[in-house]
């Protein structure tokens, strides 16, 4: 029998189970094959005892149609970069990657899949480089890997972010507010540019074009000029002033990214120090963007995308990653899955037509 071990890492992402079941039911297509999942990333295979489970076709079944992950996730036990707390309390990283190779040459699988983001990506690679036959399938609801032109679960979140953002134009409408709505993205301001086309914004902020408060301003006046007014806004969570700063807080012990949020709070202060007399509210969507059941578009590339890593198992075309090119479906080395991130370019066709719709992004 040969075996293949799947496992999910980083944030959860509208999608990962039906990678899993992609992989699942390409793999019993083949004679001879087991698949197994690790739980929480390569927690899994790291604790003892491990926790590594048969996906039987009985876990798998319908599971395209969940959120979240049914091997579940973590993103506080990169094994490149292990937290641990020390006795002071302070926490140092460590790397146990030589660790987790020989827990997995030991455990003797004939493929890794490992779904996960850019830092799922690199762990990937150092994975491969000593000696693990790793495939990754890319995963996040940011949209900032370079290396695919898509990655699954962005088009739920913007959905997601749109249906909410409708929600905010009635009431901004009813009280002649000025609505404030905060996406997540990170650095990548893909979810609120597209939403904010989708959803018919006013203005739109992301962290590729710094924005400049009174600019904003003559926009939301130009609203009201002839009374009662109205304006929507979408913040993406990463998004910057040119002058000033971006909010975010530690993260949490353990985790290696700061936490963003908040910048909607941030944006509604500048705006009444710069003399916005207009009733403001801020929305952060927050979570929700990332949870419920996957649209259909994100559980078709989960799904191929699943049987794509498969099928570079079977062809052992290892130290790859799953893309969507060109609308096809392709391979690439995990060297340039992990090269550059993928920002919203402020001189692209997308920004342009957003311009042309009349959004503003404050520049
Ligand atoms: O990368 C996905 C993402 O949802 C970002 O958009 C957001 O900034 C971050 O993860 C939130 O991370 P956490 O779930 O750890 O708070």
């Amino acid at each position: 029998m040969k075996k293949i071990l799947i496992l999910t890492g980083g944030g959860d992402c509208p999608g990962l189970n039906a990678v899993i079941r992609g992989i699942a039911k390409r793999a019993r297509k083949e004679k001879g094959w087991e698949v197994y999942g690790s739980i929480e990333a390569f927690n899994g295979v790291m604790n003892e005892p491990q926790e590594i489970v048969r996906l039987t076709s009985k876990r798998t079944a319908g599971i395209h149609v969940k959120g979240g992950t049914i091997l579940k996730t973590t993103n506080k036990s990169n094994p490149i970069h292990f937290p641990v707390v020390q006795a002071d309390g302070t926490t140092k990283f460590v790397d146990r990657s030589d660790e987790l190779v020989a827990k997995l040459k030991k455990l003797d699988f004939d493929a890794v899949i490992n779904i996960g983001g850019d830092g799922s990506q690199k762990i990937s690679k150092v994975l491969y480089d000593k000696g693990i036959p790793v495939i990754g399938v890319p995963k996040t609801i940011d949209n900032d890997l370079s290396a695919t032109d898509m990655t699954f679960g962005f088009q739920t979140a913007v959905q997601i972010a749109t249906e909410s953002f409708d929600k905010l134009v009635t009431t901004a409408e009813s009280h002649h507010r000025v609505m404030i709505m905060e996406v997540m993205g990170r650095d990548a301001g893909w979810i609120a540019t597209h939403t904010a086309i989708a959803g018919g914004a006013e203005i739109c902020l992301i962290p590729e074009i710094p924005y400049d408060v009174n600019k904003l301003l003559k926009r939301i006046h130009l609203r009201y000029k002839k009374g009662r007014g109205f304006v929507n806004i979408v913040i993406a969570e990463g998004a910057k002033p040119k002058e000033g700063t971006v909010t975010s807080t530690a993260g949490e012990k353990g985790s290696e990214h700061v936490r963003l949020g908040g910048v909607a709070y941030q944006l509604s202060k500048q705006l009444k120090d710069a003399g916005c007399k207009a009733e403001i509210r801020e929305t952060v969507l927050g979570h929700v963007q990332r949870g419920g059941t996957p649209v259909a578009f994100d559980r078709l590339l989960a799904s191929v995308f699943g049987v794509k890593a498969f099928e570079l198992v079977l062809e052992k075309n290892f130290g790859r990653m799953v893309a969507l090119k060109n609308n096809q479906i392709v391979s690439v080395t995990l060297d340039e899955a992990t090269r550059e991130p993928n920002f919203v370019n402020p001189g692209s066709y997308i920004v342009q037509a957003a311009k042309g719709l009349g959004i503003s992004f404050g520049d």
